[in-house]
């Protein structure tokens, strides 16, 4: 028996990486068991027969299924890893099972993932927030309790952030807290419905409150500065406890593991581990993982992966949108038209191609084919969300000073909002891990410009954005 532990109960990607291992191994489904971690972190397989050798060469799941599939993960019951690990085992000799729903385990995969549907939309019609007064801002701030049936809160935040753009608001659950301050999206602990004001609120009931429920075992410091640079804390009447609270984080959480300790958090100690996934430590190990992930939207992609290029310790990193069909086929990135327009205005800018990163947000060519040809077609969100994750890992390991944003594809991967280029364009901002972000348009952009002195102009001002950028790497 292979016992498979996932890092929490949403660690879908855990689910996906150690399935894909299963499923190229060929491990049947009556050899694994699934469990949830209490404690520790990240996904090994333990106690039990090693993993056999690989065997299949690739893993294919219909978009359809995996859909599903991935919406059951956000089920309660805890044989929904196993029964989708059966689904995608049994969906590589049966790859019509998706349409069958006659089909017993396709029967309870559809029942669980109904009933995920419902509880989403039920979360995204019931919650109720109340008013707890204005930040310093002046926005109106709210929270509100709600308790789901399955493992949805983290799912659904992108939906109240949509609806309840301009407002500052907490909502908090059992299992996880989600939070807007107009700029991000936090995740973070639990709570109980006691904890949440049930009158309107005064700001200091409403600190202590933050305070309380900030369990140091749920601490995701990465996660939460991606969410939220700290140049943001200052909006949030709660955020003059972070700091303290971070600090104090590690000392609390070893304190909490220690039996004797008489501290007990305020709130349920939902003991989840961060579910950080920062497992590769070189881009050729995570060039592999991405090639071998059996996940990725595969239709209308060449199934060749285009990494990034450059020293791994590059000081600048240079994100585009995707490799173009001469990408593909040289397995470089900006190596056609546009990247010999990004050659000249690096030139021009002083920048040095060979010292620099350049990658791609989405790592494949996304095409319709026209006769003999292959036509470009544009990333959707989806395809740019899946890559997010990686494209973060990359950056991550190369840990650059500052990373250039090469239009809006790789401006929305990399800050996971979608932004106007024209209003953001050429300012160093704050980013993660130190680093400066510094968005600009793509050379794709400048290419189709009409000759003449507008095209001067836009391409003087890229020109300008990448010396910028040298700039704040050398300073
Ligand atoms: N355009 C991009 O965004 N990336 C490439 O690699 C080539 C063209």
């Amino acid at each position: 028996m292979i016992r498979i532990t996932l890092a929490c109960e949403t660690d879908i990607k855990g689910w996906r990486d150690a399935s894909r291992d299963l499923l190229l191994r060929a491990v049947p489904p009556e050899q694994v068991e699934w469990n949830v971690a209490g404690s520790g972190g990240g996904l090994f397989a333990d106690e039990g027969d090693p993993l056999p050798p690989e065997r299949r060469e690739t893993v294919t799941i219909a978009k359809e299924l995996l859909r599903d599939v991935q919406t059951v993960l956000l089920h309660r019951d805890p044989e929904r890893f196993a029964l989708a690990y059966r689904i995608v085992h049994r969906a590589q000799d049966e790859p019509k099972l998706h349409r069958n729903p006659a089909d017993p385990d396709m029967h309870r995969l559809r029942g669980l993932a109904k009933s995920v549907r419902r509880d989403i939309h039920k979360m995204h019609a019931f919650v109720r927030f109340r008013t707890i007064g204005t930040s310093e801002d002046g926005r109106e701030q709210f929270v509100a309790w709600f308790e789901p049936d399955h493992h949805i809160t983290e799912a659904v935040a992108p939906f109240f952030r949509d609806r309840f753009t301009g407002m500052n608001w907490l909502i908090v659950t059992p299992e996880a807290g989600i939070a807007w301050d107009g700029e991000a999206l936090r995740t973070g602990p639990g709570g109980r419905k006691s904890d949440v004001p049930q009158e309107d609120a005064v700001e200091a009931e409403w600190k202590s409150y933050y305070g309380a429920i900030f369990n140091p075992a749920r601490l995701k410091t990465k996660a939460m500065m991606a969410e939220m640079p700290a140049k943001y804390w200052k909006n949030l009447p709660e955020a003059a406890l972070i700091p303290a609270l971070t600090r104090a984080a590690e000392t609390r959480m070893n304190a909490m593991i220690d039996k004797n300790d008489e501290e007990t958090p305020a709130v349920k100690d939902v003991a989840v581990p961060a579910c950080a996934q920062d497992r590769y430590t070189a881009l050729d190990q995570l060039y592999d993982a991405l090639r071998g992930a059996n996940d990725y939207p595969a239709e209308g992609f060449s199934d060749r992966l285009v990494p990034g290029a450059g020293p791994d310790n590059a000081p600048l990193m240079f994100v585009g949108e995707q490799p173009g069909d001469q990408e593909d086929q040289a397995g470089q990135p900006f190596v056609g038209p546009a990247g010999q327009l990004l050659d000249r205005a690096m030139a021009a800018a002083s920048v040095d191609r060979q010292g620099a990163f350049i990658t791609n947000a989405v790592k494949r060519f996304k095409f319709v084919q026209r006769g003999q040809r292959r036509i470009h077609s544009k990333p959707s969100n989806d395809d740019i969300e899946y890559y997010r994750w990686w494209l973060d890992q990359e950056r991550r390991l190369v840990d650059p000073r500052v990373v250039v944003a090469l239009g809006a594809t790789a401006a929305r991967a990399l800050t996971g909002k979608t932004l106007t280029i024209s209003r953001n364009r050429g300012q160093l901002m704050d980013y993660l891990g130190g680093s400066k972000l510094l968005i600009t348009v793509h050379p794709s952009y400048l290419l189709r410009l009409p000759d003449g002195a507008g095209q001067k102009v836009e391409y003087e001002k890229f020109v300008r954005d990448l010396s910028l950028a040298r700039e704040a790497m050398a300073g």
